[in-house]
């Protein structure tokens, strides 16, 4: 079968002379959950934001769904950020708008130009973005402006809005280091079972070890812009953790190995 995503060979340099993305190379299946760790400035946000050409990038091809992203223009290029879902650290949402207009964003990219302006949506795309805001407990709020909610609220909403786009691959860019830990289980645990239901892949990038280790199928590990690991949770032995994060499991808990409120893995 064909994989959804491709990386071959990509490299990025930033203007400013910082190389990073060095060659990395990987492929994503259907309906995987992968997460991608590192510590802070290892490449994470780029390798997710060279997917849908958010960034350029200046060495080797991204193919999605069987096509170069490089060298789509116009509709093509529209056509292809279509299959990719994206949910952000800050929720990204127009708080002027309602939850349930917000979640019809996700169809934007369907809707030929005007009917997108005036916000013409069909009434099947209305009732499929009250059902998705009730599979997520958010029904009671689909009137609400999307300032009333709660920081996991507004997520909850970004996961109805990326699911409303009906991609391929979803992709997640730390999106519960703004949240509390009982908020940022239940996104988690939703950004599991959605995707997993509908057999969307999906790439969380995280800084939270423990969190990687306990939803995903697979874990990509990132050192410097260069791939150090790639492979099932169960695998990630103590010397590769060092290896990626350049210190050790211990060192990785807040307060220290043994410390009884020591909260999920952060790294610095
Ligand atoms: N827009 C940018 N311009 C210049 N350098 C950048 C830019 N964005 C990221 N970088 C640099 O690229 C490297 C990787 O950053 P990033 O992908 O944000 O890592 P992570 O998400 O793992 O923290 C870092 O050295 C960072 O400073
Ligand atoms: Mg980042």
């Amino acid at each position: 079968m064909e994989p959804i995503l491709r990386f071959d060979n990509v490299s990025k340099h930033y203007p400013n002379g910082v190389h990073a993305l060095k060659g990395v190379s990987f492929e994503v299946a259907e309906g995987e959950f992968i997460s991608v760790i590192g510590p802070s400035g290892s490449g994470k946000s780029t390798l997710l934001r060279a997917i849908n050409r958010l960034i350029p990038i200046n060495g080797g091809t991204v193919w999605l769904d069987g096509q170069a992203v490089s060298a789509q223009r116009g509709t093509a290029l529209r056509q292809l950020r279509r299959k990719v879902g994206m949910i952000f650290q800050n929720y990204n949402l127009v708080y002027s708008l309602s939850v349930l207009q917000n979640v019809l964003h996700g169809r934007l990219g369907y809707m030929g130009g005007l009917k997108g302006v005036f916000g013409l949506y069909s009434e099947e795309d209305k009732q499929e973005g009250l059902d998705l805001l009730k599979e997520l407990g958010l029904e009671e709020f689909a009137y609400n402006r999307a300032s009333d909610l709660s920081g996991g609220q507004k997520q909850r909403v970004g996961i109805a809005r990326a699911i409303m786009q009906q991609p391929k691959l979803l992709l997640c860019d730390e999106p519960i280091a703004s949240l509390d830990p009982s908020s940022a289980k239940t996104i988690m645990d939703l950004l599991k079972s959605m995707t997993q239901k509908r057999n969307i892949a999906c790439i969380v990038n995280l800084h939270q070890l423990d969190v990687a280790l306990k939803y995903s199928t697979r874990i990509i590990g990132l050192s410097k812009g260069e791939i150090v690991f790639d492979g099932r949770p169960e695998e990630l032995d103590d010397a590769t953790i060092e290896r990626i994060y350049g210190t050790s499991r211990e060192n990785l808990m807040i307060g220290g190995h043994g410390n009884d409120q020591a909260d999920p893995a952060h790294c610095a």
